[in-house]
């Protein structure tokens, strides 16, 4: 649940709403224009009274006499701009919208004396506004109604272009909305989100222009999809693969290719998880999520790039008709799995979906993201995702894309001496392989399905869920993977 949020833009003037939010640097100087309009008088004192430094994020809230227009003063502390980098736009968003607890209207100046606000920071700063304004309580019937931050909000952002202000926040509210799309799958549970509910979602965004293909059981039978379907053995939920398309590049160009693990519920199977924290299961989907939010993302912004994805959907439950350790599998791409544990469900399913999107598409890149193993939070916490890639430029992409977005990545490493782990002593490989190396040696199993595409894998176990909060994040599920690779796009592939 949201509180409508309406953002727009003027030209720095006089504000006209209830709450005035003003940035201030470590310099403690506004702009001649707030001076006049908020009244400099009025800022110096509080700077003085509260002893306010306008350090990074630092916020003091005062109530005024109202005789300019606005009951409320805050003053929002930036540090030093040119210290500002990766997220911090967006921090500084999400804690001003935090400012503006109870009141529904406010005028926010963003300027800063003696410089200009890059566009960048301007949208950072929208989105971390919206993202702040998200709470998952879709569920809670009480709670909700008393609290104000479900009433509307409208600000207003005072700039120095208001129209170049326009497209910025349209831009800023699309990229938020498919971020917070992906959160509300993450969050939503089990029994209300199963294969054919996140299929739904999907196919929801044919209107905004993405084709959409939904492959079934028979279908993937047809193709030989036998690691995938495996897993899905002892649900009653069925399988599906779907396939999302934007065609916002040359018709010749070759696709940038992202695919998504979205294992609706992982209990294990008959490997059972124990029970303490099985519920977070119901996350399993993290990478389909962002898949999908980022086919939302590009197609919202119409982007020219040809973008691809592809998510497998399944359920992992144990039953009489469930698969069990010991069974053998073939996958699509004809290689032999033998299934040790069948709670290492998520490279069965990421197997035939990486060689599918390989086989059809050829594409540029292929990038999947996968709630794949509770080792990389061992390795790496809830900070970094692990990046695995067989290809440095790709992977630099990627750890740039990381660093300014927020969504950080920690390369990892592959190797031959890795890979031979993977080795079966009765099938071509196997899906698990003791607890040494457990993230690196599932990266070892997909890439033996990317042949030779410039491949990345992400796990996102850590950092899609239950990840630290933070200025832009109140919620279980973080959304993470969107905006990485939205910006991934935006910097590397569109002309
Ligand atoms: N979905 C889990 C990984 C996971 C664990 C994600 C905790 C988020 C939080 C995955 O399917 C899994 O069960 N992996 C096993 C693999 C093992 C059996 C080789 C794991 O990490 O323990
Ligand atoms: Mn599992
Ligand atoms: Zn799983």
């Amino acid at each position: 649940m949201q509180k409508d949020i309406l953002i727009d833009s003027n030209t720095v003037s006089a504000p006209k709403k209830a709450t005035v939010v003003v940035l201030v640097n470590e310099n403690r100087k506004t702009t001649f224009e707030v001076e006049k309009m908020v009244g400099k008088a009025l800022i110096e004192r509080i700077v003085s009274v509260r002893g306010f430094k306008g350090k990074k994020l630092e916020v003091v809230d005062e109530v005024c006499d109202g005789k300019k227009g606005f009951d409320r003063l805050v003053l929002l502390g930036i540090g030093n701009t040119e210290q500002l980098d990766g997220d911090d736009w967006i921090k500084i968003g999400g804690a001003a919208f935090a400012s503006l607890k109870d009141t529904d209207s406010a005028d926010i100046y963003l300027t800063v004396a003696g410089e200009k606000l890059k566009d960048e920071n301007i949208l950072d700063f929208v989105l971390g506004l919206r993202l702040r304004n998200y709470s998952f309580d879709d569920y809670k019937t009480v709670s909700k109604t008393k609290d104000s931050h479900t009433k509307a909000m409208k600000l207003v952002l005072q700039l120095e272009d208001a129209k170049a202000g326009e497209a910025l926040i349209e831009r800023a509210n699309s990229l938020a909305d498919s971020v917070l799309l992906a959160r509300d799958l993450v969050n939503q549970p089990a029994n209300i989100l199963g294969t054919k509910e996140f299929v739904k979602e999907v196919e929801k965004l044919e209107k905004i222009g993405v084709k959409v293909e939904i492959l079934d059981e028979k279908d993937m039978k047809k193709l030989g999809m036998g690691a995938l379907l495996g897993v899905a053995r002892g649900s009653k939920r069925p399988p599906y693969l779907a396939v999302m398309q934007w065609q916002g590049g040359k018709a010749k160009d070759r696709p940038l290719a992202f695919v998504g693990k979205g294992v609706v519920f992982d209990s294990g199977g008959i490997s059972l998880k124990s029970g303490a924290g099985m519920e977070g299961m119901k996350g399993d989907m993290g990478g389909a999520a962002a898949v999908t939010g980022l086919l939302k993302a590009v197609a919202s912004r119409k982007a020219k790039a040809n973008v691809v994805g592809v998510i497998g959907l399944v359920e992992n439950m144990p039953d009489a008709n469930a698969q069990r350790p010991g069974d053998i599998v073939t996958s699509m791409s004809g290689q032999t799995i033998e299934v040790i544990n069948t709670d290492a469900e998520g490279r069965l399913v990421l197997s035939d979906a990486l060689f599918y999107t390989k086989e059809r598409f050829k594409p540029a890149i292929m990038v999947d993201l996968a709630t794949l193993t509770g080792a990389i939070m061992v390795a790496l916490g809830t900070e970094y995702a692990g990046l695995f890639s067989n290809q440095d430029e790709l992977a630099g992409r990627l750890v740039n894309a990381g660093h300014k977005t927020g969504e950080k990545l920690w390369r990892m490493p592959l190797s031959e001496t890795y890979d031979k782990i993977v080795d079966s002593k009765v099938a071509d490989m196997r899906n698990s392989c003791g607890r040494h190396a457990g993230s690196i040696t599932a990266a070892q199993f997909l890439q033996r399905f990317v042949g030779e595409t410039a491949w990345a894998h992400l796990d996102i176990a850590g950092t899609a869920m239950e990840a630290p909060l933070n200025e832009y994040n109140q919620s279980w599920a973080s959304g993470f993977g969107v905006r990485l690779l939205d910006r991934l796009i935006s910097d590397n592939y569109e002309a």
